[in-house]
């Protein structure tokens, strides 16, 4: 099980010319980046040996290996959710796959319920930090030497300058663009408005059911990390109305093309 990355990039080496720099992780209704990636090879999860496959609707489940803006890219057009049965492992696997790979800097994308109420569905936020609400860690477990330390500094998890670089790169795209924390809850349920009064107390800005395992792998193994959520609706009883996953897609389809121009705008200043 502890090299499946390893034959994992393997596989995917013999199919790309290219060692990917940039890493994409593309959540739900996101994947609009994808069409701008020249000389795409495509890559599906089920192909490739030891990895699992995405069950949720409205994610694909592949890699897709090419040119973006210049730069050489790896995108995982769809990712394996905790709340699908999947462990740890697993769900970090494609980061570590993409580390294999020679990635440098991950840039990792979700939906999110918004929990700061200056929120409004169809934001974007940059996460500048993070509160793992789910009480469990990827790195749990005899630690990968080969791949980070035992005890990873979280202190820049994601790195200011770059963070610094995706606001500036907004403002000059006249995109309004919101900087918060992120905080995982495990899922699959949506949050009761209870526990959402619990995370603005926390200090969350918005909640997802993803991201978190990835981040902390990626830093783990000595990767940049920046983070954008797609704020597709507001979280439990902050509005008088029921959540649904029709509403969280619907959104994240309508903010897909100022999601893309922003990531494809900060890809080509890297
Ligand atoms: N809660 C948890 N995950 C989510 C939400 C939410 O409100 N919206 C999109 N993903």
């Amino acid at each position: 099980m502890r090299c499946v990355y390893k034959n994992a990039a393997e596989f995917i080496k013999k199919r790309i010319d290219i060692r990917p720099q940039v890493g994409l992780i593309l959540g739900s209704g996101l994947g609009d980046v994808v069409e701008n990636i020249d000389d795409p090879v495509f890559i599906d999860y089920k192909e490739i040996p030891g990895f699992p496959k995405t069950t949720v609707q409205g994610h694909k489940g592949r890699f897709v290996v090419g040119f973006c803006k210049g730069k050489k890219v790896i995108a995982a057009q769809g990712r394996f959710h905790y709340y699908e049965g999947y462990d740890m492992e697993q769900v970090v696997l494609p980061v570590r796959t993409m580390k294999v790979l020679g990635v440098e800097l991950l840039i990792i994308t979700n939906s999110a319920g918004g929990v700061n109420p200056d929120f409004s569905p169809g934001d974007l936020m940059v996460i500048k930090d993070h509160i793992n609400v789910t009480g469990i860690n990827p790195l749990r477990g005899k630690n990968m030497d080969d791949l980070g330390p035992r005890f990873p500094d979280m202190t820049y998890a994601y790195d200011p300058h770059l963070r610094c670089l995706i606001m500036n790169t907004a403002e000059e795209m006249g995109l309004k663009v919101r900087e918060g924390v992120y905080a995982m809850m495990p899922g699959p349920s949506y949050e009761t408005p209870a526990e959402i009064r619990m995370l603005q107390k926390l200090g969350a800005d918005a909640v997802g059911m993803s991201t978190v395992p990835e981040v902390i792998a990626a830093v783990h193994a000595g990767l940049k990390v920046v983070g954008v959520s797609c704020i597709t609706n507001m979280a439990a009883g902050i509005l008088d109305k029921p959540l649904t996953h029709e509403e969280v897609i619907e959104t994240a389809g309508r903010a897909a093309h100022n999601f893309a121009k922003l990531l494809l705008g900060f890809i080509e200043k890297l």
